[in-house]
């Protein structure tokens, strides 16, 4: 027979039977609902251990009879993915550009992976609508720099401009200002010159002053005309459309500094497939030769 304890007298409780200096330990019960909880926690908890993944064992962990794993989900989507993308990538593998261009499936194919492509590695700096921000040329337009034919477009996109693939597009305009090339009022009058090119509003007795400087600095790259050559990237300064903008500060500011834009080199970071997809999809958006 267990001894009964003392029952404690303020508050009817029985005691545990401690005492420290006088004070006595009453023996109150835990609620039977937080007990039951508790209970129903360690049931949960067993269960799980039985079914998922739990415990880490020397080498691995215990596997659940479930065999349930988020890791063999995801390699079993990529997996799937890959077996998907390689069948329609054996289509574009051997067929020329022009080819996928004529076939609609393949370019149907070729445009939604260029598309996909083009908004993970491209749409920081072209824009998501590859409209092109300043500095950063619109894609959409019929206005190329280095050519808007699928193998120029292909070709830009495989070496890049100005980077650091040994065949990269290159081009420097000179910094007439930073280097001191020219004199400042000689800028000034060539940036009178360029708003007239491009039919701005411009000062003629200035424009008329830069002529002849413009013939002799600017030409071989910009053409006398001033439309720009192809093989040197360098923009028609005629039209209305700037890559730097075309206010008589942003103009000057160009002349002065001679900035020259940096596209990646992308043959090396993707595979051909995707390359040729990217210039399929560029050379469609509407302004391809
Ligand atoms: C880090 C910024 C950056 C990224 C990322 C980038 N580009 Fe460019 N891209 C540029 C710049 C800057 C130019 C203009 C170079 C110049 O001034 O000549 C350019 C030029 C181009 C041109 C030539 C346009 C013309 O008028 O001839 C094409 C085509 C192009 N990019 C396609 C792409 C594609 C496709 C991707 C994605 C695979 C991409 N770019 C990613 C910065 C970038
Ligand atoms: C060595 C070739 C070269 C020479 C010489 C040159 N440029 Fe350029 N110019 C370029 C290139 C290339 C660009 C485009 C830079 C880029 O793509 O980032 C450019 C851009 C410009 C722009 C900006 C156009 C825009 O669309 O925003 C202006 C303005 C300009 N040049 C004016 C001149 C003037 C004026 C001279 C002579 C004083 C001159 N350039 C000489 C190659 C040249």
């Amino acid at each position: 027979m267990a001894k009964r304890n003392e029952i404690d007298q303020a508050t009817g409780t029985e005691t545990t039977g401690h005492e420290w200096d006088g004070i006595k330990e009453l023996n109150t019960p835990l609620p039977r609902w937080w007990l039951w909880v508790f209970y129903a926690t360690i049931v949960w908890a067993i269960g799980y251990w039985v079914l998922y993944p739990a415990w880490p064992l020397v080498t691995g962990y215990t596997q659940g009879v479930l065999n349930h794993s988020q890791r063999a989900d995801v390699a079993q989507a990529v997996k799937e993915m890959k077996t998907q993308r390689a069948v329609q990538g054996k289509q574009l593998q051997g067929a020329t550009l022009q080819q996928i261009e004529a076939d609609p499936n393949l370019l149907q194919f070729a445009r939604e992976a260029g598309k996909s492509a083009f908004g993970d590695n491209c749409a920081t700096c072209h824009g998501s609508g590859a409209q092109g921000f300043k500095g950063y040329p619109n894609l959409n337009d019929d206005i190329w720099l280095w050519g808007g034919t699928l193998d120029d477009i292909r070709h830009t996109i495989q070496v890049g401009v100005r980077s650091a693939h040994p065949e990269a597009r290159v081009s420097q305009m000179p910094a007439y200002g930073r280097d001191a090339l020219l004199e400042k009022n000689q800028i000034a009058d060539l940036t009178q010159y360029v708003l007239k090119l491009s039919g701005q509003k411009a000062n003629a007795a200035a424009a008329a002053r830069a002529e002849p400087v413009f013939k002799e600095q600017c030409a071989a790259c910009h053409g006398d005309d001033g439309r720009g050559k192809r093989e040197f990237g360098s923009p028609n300064l005629t039209d209305r459309e700037w890559l730097y903008g075309g206010s008589a500060a942003e103009i000057r500011t160009q002349i002065e500094q001679g900035r020259g834009g940096v596209m990646p080199t992308w043959g090396t970071r993707l595979d051909a497939m995707t390359v040729d997809a990217l210039a399929v999809y560029v050379h469609s958006l509407g302004g391809g030769e």
